[in-house]
């Protein structure tokens, strides 16, 4: 009797118990001893995703923003109904949370689907929630709405403004320099990340919160509402509500997600100078939809997409100050004439629908107009050469511009254990105009791409006053860290990339003019080094590090799994 197209709120996708009316009978007469009336029982159900963990500080705001949720559900006739799922806390994850990203989009997918909601509300924010939330949502395409949990407030040390985690970088180094001592360096700790909410400057999660909202998947206006701000509740209260909206309208994560949006994403990416790592979760995001993230798309619309945004790492400010500055709706009104005006967003508007009303005022200091940008060019580069046949990604606008056209000699670490045991090593032959290669750091590494990209400078460069050199490796690097720093080398040198077969002493030549990344090493010699190369380490027998250490694609495809994308291992997507 319960055909699951047709059936709804309590009634979809029965348990099977070989009697479909058994089936619903026995699951009402369950939910009954939560105390719920029978006519709430009989509404539309919204899911609510939520991602409370006493491991994940960033989602401490989480259930004063659930009740609001809930309030906008009951508001406009529906059922909420929370359920948990994997929470991914970015500091608290061994060997990385990027690993736990594709585990926790399995939850988040199989959850929706297999439990009876006509709709879902994701609750995110930190770093790999949001888009390990999206990345569920767009398989299984029930109508879903992302709501993030906001961004810190920034706090006082001294005369200056600390807010995770850019100011965290920064005052370590002076602290390895020695320009910090060990008490200052204990009081800069407490003053870091002093409010809910997740880090205060463009780092991932910011750039998550807004490419939701680019995307049209979140509600327009509500990315950059600080995590303890009442306008934050006020927009969990109306995500609620639209999740109603969006039951009634049939509106799904995949009619929004199409290449024009992807190109708009791309787009507010640039502009922001956001995250290296957005590039990864995008391809993910894009690849449950069946479309490929092009690193050749990436750097066209990166050469005609100014950086209109001055916050930190490539700026001075804070995502409050975005967020007071005009935020999303006013950094897309100035890029409008560079995008795809005709998408839409969880509301059923266009975007030109969105911009059309009168502009409200900004504040140019964090947000500049179109014809008045911070940088002429985007944020982020793909680099290809024989280093990186799959690419590479550099963040020149947290980058030092002396350094794009270079030369060097390379002083490789063969994994992180080395870089660890020798880059202090007062004996390391080094010099400001080395380049510093990181191999077996990538997603097919036992360290599983961690965020380790931002290599140190040598300390005793660091103490001579060097602040900046050129890095190459397979990891990533956190979106709050800056520097001239080459990410996401693909193939990653423990899939056998060429990365891996770099040698102190070899030359590396980059240009970012010319988008080209090269080792000058000829083919034979390169071919000498490839079959002299130990070999690969033994994967985990069993568990979650086996099921990725045979599944998990390269950067490129946004080490999602190969069966998780929209064609699954038959290829494609
Ligand atoms: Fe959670 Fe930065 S650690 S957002």
């Amino acid at each position: 009797m319960t055909n699951d197209d047709e059936a709804h709120g309590l009634a979809r996708g029965l348990t099977h118990y070989g009697d479909a009316d058994f089936a619903l009978y026995l699951r009402r007469s369950f939910i009954r001893s939560t105390g719920l009336s029978e006519s709430l029982l009989a509404r539309p159900v919204v899911g609510i995703a939520q991602t409370t963990s006493g491991f994940n500080n960033c989602h401490r705001g989480m259930p004063e923003l659930l009740e609001a949720v809930k309030r906008g559900v009951l508001a406009a006739g529906g059922l909420p109904l929370d359920f948990p799922t994997i929470s991914l806390g970015e500091v608290y994850l061994n060997p990385t949370s990027l690993m736990y990203r594709n585990l926790m989009s399995m939850d988040v997918e199989e959850m929706i689907r297999a439990q009876p909601m006509d709709a879902v509300v994701l609750l995110g924010g930190c770093d790999k929630t949001v888009p390990a939330q999206l990345m569920g949502a767009v398989s299984a395409d029930k109508p879903a709405i992302q709501l993030v949990t906001g961004p810190m407030l920034t706090h006082r040390w001294r005369g200056q403004r600390l807010g995770a985690c850019t100011d965290c970088r920064r005052l370590w180094a002076d602290y390895r320099a020695g320009r910090l001592t060990a008490e200052e360096i204990a009081e800069v700790e407490g003053g870091l990340a002093t409010t809910a909410g997740t880090c205060a400057v463009m780092g991932t999660a910011s750039t998550m919160a807004c490419l939701a909202e680019a995307l049209g998947l979140s509600l327009p206006g509500t990315a950059a509402i600080p995590a303890v701000h009442a306008e934050r509740l006020r927009a969990g209260e109306a995500a609620g509500r639209q999740a109603m909206a969006m039951i009634a309208g049939g509106l799904r994560p995949r009619q929004l997600l199409t290449a024009q949006a992807l190109d708009n994403a791309l787009r507010v990416l640039l502009a922001l100078g956001g995250s290296t790592n957005a590039v990864l979760h995008l391809a993910a995001i894009a690849g449950r939809a069946g479309m490929p993230l092009s690193l050749v798309r990436l750097n066209a619309l990166s050469d005609t997409t100014p950086v209109l945004v001055n916050l930190k790492p490539s700026g001075e400010h804070y995502m409050e100050d975005f967020f007071a500055a005009g935020g999303m709706g006013a950094l897309l009104r100035e890029l409008r004439p560079l995008l795809h005006l005709d998408c839409r967003d969880v509301t059923g508007r266009t975007l030109g629908e969105r911009l059309g009303g009168p502009a409200p005022s900004v504040d140019r200091t964090v947000i500049r107009a179109l014809a008045e940008p911070f940088e002429p060019v985007g944020g982020l580069v793909a680099l290809h050469g024989n280093l990186a046949p799959q690419g590479a990604i550099l963040k020149r606008s947290a980058a030092d511009a002396r350094l794009f056209e270079q030369e060097g000699r390379a002083v490789v670490f063969r994994s992180l254990d080395d870089l660890a045991r020798r880059i202090d090593d007062p004996a390391l032959e080094v010099t400001a105009a080395d380049v510093l290669v990181l191999q077996h750091a990538g997603p097919c590494s036992p360290a599983a791409m961690p965020e380790a990209g931002y290599l140190p400078i040598p300390r005793k460069l660091a103490q001579a006053g060097v602040k900046d050199m050129l890095r190459i490796s397979d990891a990533r690097m956190s979106g709050t860290a800056f520097g001239t720093i080459v990410l996401h080398v693909a193939p990653d040198a423990a899939s056998g990339g060429p990365l891996g077969l770099a040698e102190t002493g070899d030359r590396i030549r980059m240009s970012v003019r010319e988008r080209r990344l090269e080792l000058l090493v000829d083919d034979a010699e390169l071919g000498r080094r490839r079959a002299l190369r130990p070999p690969a380490a033994t994967p985990p027998a069993r568990g979650y590090g086996w099921l990725h250490a045979r599944h998990i694609l390269q950067a490129d495809r946004g080490c999602d799994f190969d069966f998780l994308t929209c064609a699954g291992r038959t290829g494609g997507g």
